[in-house]
């Protein structure tokens, strides 16, 4: 379904009357709210279908879409505005909205229960955000529109949808990627992508990673006692996993994550490693959804080991990159099941 695109705001000026400008919205509702969203940002609205869910994401970010090859993240505006999570109802849509951050455009869905209409409301018809009573943060409201009696909540798409994580999707954003790490297990069982080289990492991410690795590498064993540590707080269940002396597999685990990263160039011959270390893993008695404890451990870890070194754009290049590690790992898991 395309968006109507005619979406200019009109003036009306007539005589002395000030003037009053007619923008036109896309209505929807989530529970018994109605919001809108300037039609200028609309690119379509989609049916909910099967979404990819991506490790280490915010709740909000329930998932991602394939769309038309682009890879397409998915905000759960229940969970955004700390709701809980919405559920898929018949008429449950994804409104792909397209917003410019910092000079960057990104397309991304928004998880809505249904669409209502596309409405015109003039300016002197909004209202400011109110400064309480909202079951929506303040700053995600642009304004309350006045339409028939009702009032519809505005949302500030800028506030509302740029969030930093959408920065370490980014290398999702192709279809190369998407076959990559979905079907490469499966249908390439033996590591092989002939003539073709998998690149699922900018040559930005591998760069910030390897140089913040480097200098984890004097502090490798007190970095590794420190994962561990930060772990089992995390879940202390985990501790049963784990049967050797953690010292040595402390150094395993900063070995292997010293050769995967010097190897992200190299994918096609890191790919393999990966399946191998997933398989070994399920015999551990790991499961899925212990790599998202993990990478948040993991993460802490960078933190507390770099210090003022761990800047926004290093923990978006580390999200990347254990992602991709721990999806390539848990998929030759499911292939080997
Ligand atoms: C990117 C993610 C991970 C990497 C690079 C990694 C790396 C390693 C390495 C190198 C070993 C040594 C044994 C071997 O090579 O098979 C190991 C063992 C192990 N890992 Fe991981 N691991 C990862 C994720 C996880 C996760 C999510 C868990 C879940 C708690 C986990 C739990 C274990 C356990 C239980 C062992 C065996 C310990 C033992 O033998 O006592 N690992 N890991």
């Amino acid at each position: 379904m395309q968006a109507n695109p005619a979406s200019e705001k009109s003036s009306h000026i007539s005589n002395n009357r000030p003037i009053v400008e007619t923008g036109q919205y896309l209505t929807f509702s989530l529970g018994d709210e109605l919001f809108a969203v300037g039609i200028l940002v609309i690119k379509e609205i989609i049916q909910f279908g099967q979404l990819t869910t991506v490790p280490m994401m915010p709740s909000y970010i329930r998932g991602v879409i394939n769309l038309r090859g682009a890879v397409v993240p998915v905000i759960d505006l229940y969970a955004r505005f700390g709701l809980g999570t919405s559920t898929v109802g018949k008429r449950t849509c994804i409104v792909i909205i397209e917003i410019n951050n910092e000079g960057e455009t990104h397309d991304i869905g928004i998880m809505v229960d249904a669409v209502s209409a596309v409405i015109d409301i003039a300016s002197d018809q909004i209202e400011p955000a109110p400064t309480f009573g909202s079951s929506v943060r303040n700053d995600f409201i642009e304004g309350m529109g006045k339409v028939n009696d009702r009032f519809v909540i505005i949302l500030d798409v800028v506030c509302t949808f740029s969030v930093s994580e959408l920065a370490s999707l980014e290398n999702l954003q192709s279809s190369e990627h998407n076959n990559a790490t979905r079907n490469f297990p499966k249908n390439n069982p033996n590591g092989e992508n002939r003539g073709k080289k998998t690149q699922l990492l900018s040559d930005k991410t591998i760069k910030l990673a390897q140089e913040s690795w480097a200098k984890t590498i004097p502090i490798a064993a007190q970095a590794a006692n420190l994962f561990y540590s930060g772990l089992f707080v995390r879940d202390p269940s985990l501790k049963a996993l784990f049967h050797g002396d953690m010292v040595i597999q402390g150094e395993k685990l900063m070995k292997m994550i010293g050769f995967a990263v010097s190897k992200l160039n190299d994918l096609d011959s890191l790919i393999p490693e990966l399946h191998g270390l997933g398989r070994r893993h399920a015999t551990y008695g790991v499961q899925a959804s212990h790599y998202e404890t993990v990478g948040a451990a993991f993460l802490d870890t960078l933190k507390q080991g770099l210090g003022d070194d761990f800047t926004e754009p290093v923990r978006d290049a580390w999200v990347s990159v254990y992602g991709v590690l721990s999806k390539v790992m848990t998929e030759a898991t499911f292939s080997a099941s």
